[in-house]
């Protein structure tokens, strides 16, 4: 109860902030309240706990908690009281996410270190990532969206879709997922925010979705990060990550973070166009897999999604470099490999050939030579090549 009070609280500040419109907050702030009834502790709660969490009078609170119904979040009136009937664990609208956030907000408020510490009792917390927090059923490209609003916007905002008609991948490639299946999200990031280097962003961002995707049932040792910012399961590509920025004088003004992993759909049986061409899979390209397809079960979006942003900002905000970078190595995908570095996608042009040794702490893959010269690579597309034989 003292929980679902000061994340309701919250939605005030966001709401005074201007970082959410008033319905909005009110119908965060009633999810937020009733969210304990889906554990059964409360097993309902009186109109009147609905009434102090968003100050509305009894009809008000009654009406909002049957509009809830019609974005797909069903209250059930019984016994007098009030709850929620199931977990809406595919829904990404706000009013499904934005109290989970808010909740998890509150429960990491003793880490050290964190946002988390400036929240005393009175004090509001706003979760690191994930605020504000823009929804649309569809939309072109979230990164191009975010992009737009990137002006106005504070540090951490997320703009995702159920349905993106126009993803775009890196090196000019198309990046394609299907209406509600999937994950298609951006994140803006001011690099004032930023712990460490802009360039190491894309690294971190693919070892936090490792970390979140092998804690999944049956992925356990199968997922790695392939530099510079593919994350696979057993070699297949599973989520890819654009970064864009923009600069301001001498240094960077935003970086809008595009991550797009394919969660309950069927890669293979859809025609697209970010499949690899059969030239580029012979060439090294991965093939593209699903969550489901991998673990055999689906994926409720919504708590992936917050797993996600809670593990991102660890990752971005509260990890040293040195912390990250040794996780990271111990999820190379390309460590002991046969790779090809191409400067566009893998039938561009060749940069350097050899075996990968690793990933140094400037985030730059170190490439041996067939004469052992070993060098370091900043940028580029590699193949995945078969694995060198250790003796
Ligand atoms: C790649 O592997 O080439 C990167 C793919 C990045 C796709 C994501 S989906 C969300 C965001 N919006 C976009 O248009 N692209 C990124």
């Amino acid at each position: 109860m003292r929980k679902a009070k000061k994340v309701s609280e919250s939605c005030q500040e966001l709401l005074s902030c201007g970082l959410i419109d008033r319905s909005e907050a009110l119908r965060i702030a009633l999810v937020a309240t009733l969210l304990p009834t889906l554990e059964g502790s409360p097993r309902t709660l009186p109109a009147e706990a609905l009434m102090d969490a968003t100050g509305l009078d009894h009809d008000e609170a009654v009406s909002q908690v049957k509009l809830l119904g019609t974005y797909g979040i069903e209250v059930e009136h019984i016994g007098g009281g009030y709850r929620l009937v199931d977990t809406f664990d595919d829904l990404l609208l706000p009013e499904a996410v934005v109290p989970r956030l808010l909740e998890l907000a509150y429960s990491a408020r003793a880490r050290p270190g964190t946002l988390a510490e400036t929240c005393t009792e009175d004090k509001v917390m706003i979760p690191s990532l994930g605020l504000p927090y823009l929804y649309a059923a569809s939309c072109g490209s979230t990164n191009r969206w975010l992009k737009g609003e990137a002006k106005g916007m504070p540090n951490g905002a997320i703009a995702v879709t159920d349905d993106q008609t126009e993803g775009r991948g890196r090196l000019g490639r198309i990046w394609s997922s299907e209406p509600g299946k999937d994950l298609t999200f951006s994140l803006l990031l001011r690099s004032s925010a930023l712990t460490y280097e802009a360039g190491l962003l894309s690294l971190t961002a693919g070892l936090a979705v490792a970390e979140v995707l092998e804690r999944l049932p049956g992925l356990r040792g199968r997922v790695r990060v392939k530099w510079p910012n593919d994350v696979l399961i057993d070699d297949k590509k599973v989520c890819g990550i654009l970064l864009e920025s923009s600069s301001q004088g001498e240094g960077l003004e935003w970086i809008v973070v595009g991550i797009g992993l394919n969660v309950n759909s069927d890669p293979a049986s859809r025609p697209q166009a970010s499949e690899p061409s059969q030239r580029e899979a012979s060439c090294g390209k991965p093939v593209p897999t699903s969550l489901r397809v991998e673990s055999g079960a689906s994926v409720g979006r919504r708590l992936l999604l917050v797993e996600l942003l809670t593990r991102l900002s660890d990752r971005w905000f509260d990890s040293t470099i040195a912390d990250s970078f040794g996780e990271l190595r111990l999820r190379d995908g390309l460590l002991g490999r046969r790779v090809e570095i191409y400067a566009g996608p893998p039938d561009g042009v060749l940069t350097i050939a050899g075996e990968a040794v690793g990933i140094d702490d400037r985030g730059r893959l170190l490439v041996k030579e067939r004469g052992g010269m070993t060098k370091a690579i900043s940028t580029g597309e590699a193949t995945l090549g078969v694995d060198i034989p250790t003796t």
